[in-house]
């Protein structure tokens, strides 16, 4: 077993959650003074400062994790410690400076997210604070009765990504980095855009030319980051990104980056935060990068080892069909990693060489967790249900409720367990993808095509009777 496993679950098999253990484990010695953050490496277990830029571990290249000294109290105490910080999210603060960290949904959480950061140095929208919305009709269309949808499209950039870019980009303005970069298949460059422009750091994005979503691409351009189309997929940009980084000395903000991880914690506490710590039966999420499939493990064993609550939610993580190499690995329990040609019409989860492989799987492992895969045609059907129900959001975050309706359809998820389904991305991301579903010409079932009328209101008049049902 490598060294990391080891030190994360401890010699006598007890989780870990804390900094000062985990030092003390791998090196062996007690009585260390108390370091609030380190990063780890989840292949090999060793360790580098909170301040120390590097991307991978310098011994073997794998990926690195933040771990946290535990905070000084746990359970209720903390619980009513994170339920008092709610009156600073009230409506009309003014968000600029420190004001914005102390009402931003992410931060609340400082704890498990960067410790050791002051209100002031964070670069913050705010973010976080999402709606938990229950809508009847999208719980019957996927056969549930109680499903709420965690809408994470409701953050300033319009994407679940400003969850984890809040702190990033704070992490950046600490290294003194020049300049910050990402891969992308559109929100990670959105979001980046907003957040590098709110630090004052030259942002540059690398997204696969003619593969982004308007409204993403639009976004980006806007916020000021400079942006290269690069002719090749997402899993293309991402070696560039990651080949070029380190040499070009640009500080990378992909979820590689361990504090982007740390902050997209900050979704699953909110969660448990708005159904007052009483943990849903089932968390189900898209899944493309596995980026966030390992924050939302990271943060149920924190939430659970913090006593926050009594049992873990199982985690479902949904991809599309023709972008599915990790539900294809659960099938086959994990025997090999697989990689595949993406093509989706979700393009946000158009990977077919997710970099969070190892991670995603450790958070499926201990959320005695589901990976599957939906279609292209039943992603569309999820979205227009969830867009008629006037909540909306892009293709790819429907995979999660189409996810939820294959998995009752299946009889893996009970028709009367709890579910949140988290939609990642807001309506407008995509509107290509809505002019299409909706033309006239649209085969689909939901499809309500725009209507052509002269100028005279007796055509409106056999419109308005049609709509009313009238004689
Ligand atoms: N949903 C949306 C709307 C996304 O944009 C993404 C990822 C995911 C789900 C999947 O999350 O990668 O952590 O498994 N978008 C990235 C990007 C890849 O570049 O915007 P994941």
């Amino acid at each position: 077993m490598p060294a990391a496993r080891r030190v994360f679950s401890g010699r006598s098999g007890q989780i870990l959650s804390d900094v000062s253990d985990v030092v003390r484990v791998h090196a062996g010695i007690s009585n260390l003074p108390s370091v609030p953050t380190i990063q780890v490496c989840d292949d090999c277990g060793h360790s580098l400062g909170e301040l120390d830029p590097r991307l991978a571990c310098p011994d073997c290249g794998g990926l690195l994790s933040l771990a946290h000294d535990a905070p000084d109290v746990r359970g209720d105490a903390l619980r009513a410690r994170l339920d008092a910080r709610l009156d600073d999210a009230r409506p009309n603060y003014v968000a600029g400076g420190a004001t914005a960290a102390r009402a931003s949904g992410g931060w609340r959480f400082r704890e498990r997210i960067l410790p050791s950061v002051d209100d002031a140095a964070a670069v913050s929208q705010p973010e976080g604070n999402t709606p938990l919305f229950a809508r009847e009709r999208v719980a019957r269309w996927a056969g549930v009765s109680s499903l709420l949808l965690k809408h994470d499209g409701h953050n300033p950039s319009g994407s679940f990504k400003d969850r984890g870019m809040t702190v990033a980009l704070t992490q950046a303005k600490r290294v003194g980095a020049r300049a910050v970069a990402c891969a992308s298949t559109g929100n990670t460059s959105a979001s980046l855009a907003a957040y590098a422009s709110l630090a004052g750091i030259p942002a540059l994005v690398f997204v696969p030319a003619s593969q982004v979503a308007l409204g993403k691409l639009a976004q980006t351009l806007g916020y000021g980051a400079r942006t290269l189309l690069v002719r090749g997929d997402f899993d293309d940009c991402l070696r560039l990104v990651r080949d070029g980084a380190e040499r070009l000395g640009i500080y990378l903000v992909n979820s590689v980056n361990p504090f982007r991880i740390a902050g997209q914690q900050s979704c699953v506490l909110e969660i448990l935060q708005q159904l007052a710590w009483d943990a849903p039966d089932w968390i189900a999420l898209p899944a493309g990068n596995l980026g966030n499939t390992s924050a939302f493990g990271a943060a149920l064993r924190a939430a659970k080892s913090l006593g926050l609550i009594d049992r873990v939610p199982r985690l479902l993580a949904v991809q599309a069909a023709g972008a599915a190499p990790f539900a294809q690995g659960f099938r086959e329990g994990f025997t090999e990693r697989r990689r595949v040609k993406a093509d989706t019409v979700a393009t946000a989860i158009k990977i077919g060489d997710p970099a969070s492989w190892d991670r995603a799987r450790r958070a499926i492992a201990e959320s005695d967790g589901v990976v599957t895969d939906v279609r292209d045609a039943d992603i569309l059907e999820a979205k227009a249900a969830i867009d008629a129900a006037g909540v909306g959001c892009e293709p790819a975050s429907a995979a999660s409720v189409a996810g939820v309706r294959r998995m009752v359809a299946e009889g893996v998820i009970d028709r009367d367990a709890r579910v949140v389904a988290l939609l990642t991305g807001h309506v407008l991301k995509d509107p290509g993808a809505l002019v299409e579903y909706h033309a006239p010409d649209s085969p689909r079932p939901l499809a309500n095509a725009p209507i052509e009328v002269d100028a005279s209101l007796d055509d409106i008049a056999r419109v308005v009777d049609r709509l009313t049902g009238a004689p």
